[in-house]
């Protein structure tokens, strides 16, 4: 595939085919959430690969401790508000917790959903090998999945904890296992979760499909951060993610300075942010309202 020219408006569409093209010929991929329009129109200007309706929606905006709570109908309202927003960038949107645990048949109705109402181009779910029959199903549909390995925040509470996963052997190689037998049932790429590097460089390189790590190191085949923690909007500072901005206090102050003009009177001013209207109406509006004027038929 020739190389993407990043200019808004010019830009090729990325598809599942060009994240493989990207794999083999060395190219990162990059991916980002977004949970509403504006911001996934950033992210699409900016370039960035793949776009992902990441169920943290339920921390990074809703509010909710965790991912456990948010609902399908939840992740539908944001993946249609992201899915406005995006030209190039291929659309992720995310399974939520039991849209797709409790069997085959409900796995393929949430993600069709997520498809045909959301505007999504391919879905993600948590899990290994206990998921590859719902992954084989979805594909043999027409529906791409992403699959996602290592910390899994939808069994948060099983796994004791936001913690690095498989660092010892069993653990690493039943990491392994589930990243093969994923591809084997279908899944186009795997996002890769806090896990050590040298075992995502290892997983990279025993599959095809390409691997997005997100504290797993720089040996994926692409990365993925959440939203809020680039540009600074989340409270949290992660080891495993990097700030490009400090949003939170550019708005913080942005809002300051509104209050204070409000209160100082110096928002709005007439000159500048207020609307004038012909003199001689005012004038007449000062006067009291003329009587209406009789009609011709005498009532
Ligand atoms: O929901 C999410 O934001 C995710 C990413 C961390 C990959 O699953």
């Amino acid at each position: 595939m020739a190389a993407r020219d990043e200019k808004p408006g010019k830009a090729e569409k990325v598809t599942i085919p060009a994240l493989f093209e990207m794999k083999a010929r060395g190219e990162p991929i990059s991916m980002i959430t977004a949970y509403d329009c504006p911001t996934a129109r950033l992210a699409d200007r900016a370039g960035i690969d793949v776009v992902l309706v990441g169920d943290s929606v339920a921390n990074t905006v809703l509010g909710y401790e965790s991912t456990v709570p948010v609902t399908l109908e939840e992740m539908l309202h944001h993946t249609r508000a992201v899915r406005r927003g995006l030209r190039r960038a291929l659309l992720v949107g995310d399974l939520p917790f039991l849209s797709y645990q409790v069997s085959v048949e409900q796995a393929i109705e949430s993600a069709g959903r997520l498809l045909k109402e959301g505007g999504a181009e391919a879905v993600k779910l948590e899990g290994g090998e206990e998921v590859c029959d719902r992954v084989e199903a979805l594909d043999k549909m027409g529906i791409p999945v992403m699959g996602h390995i290592g910390l899994l925040p939808q069994r948060v509470s099983r796994l004791g904890g936001y913690r690095v996963q498989g660092r010892e052997e069993a653990e690493a190689r039943r990491l392994l296992n589930d990243a093969k037998a994923l591809e084997d049932a279908g899944a186009f790429a795997l996002v890769l979760e806090l896990i050590p590097w040298p075992l995502a460089k290892l997983i990279t390189e025993s599959v095809k499909i390409p691997t997005i790590g997100i504290g797993a190191g720089p040996h994926c085949d692409g990365q993925v951060l959440v939203f809020h923690d680039v540009v600074g909007l989340s409270e949290r500072k992660l080891r495993m993610a990097k700030r490009y901005a400090e949003l939170a206090e550019t708005i913080e102050n942005a809002l300051r300075a509104y209050r204070d003009d409000v209160k100082q009177r110096r928002f709005p001013t007439v000159e500048e942010h207020s609307f004038s209207m012909p003199a001689e109406v005012l004038d007449r509006l000062r006067l009291p309202e003329p009587e209406p004027k009789p009609s011709e038929e005498g009532g």
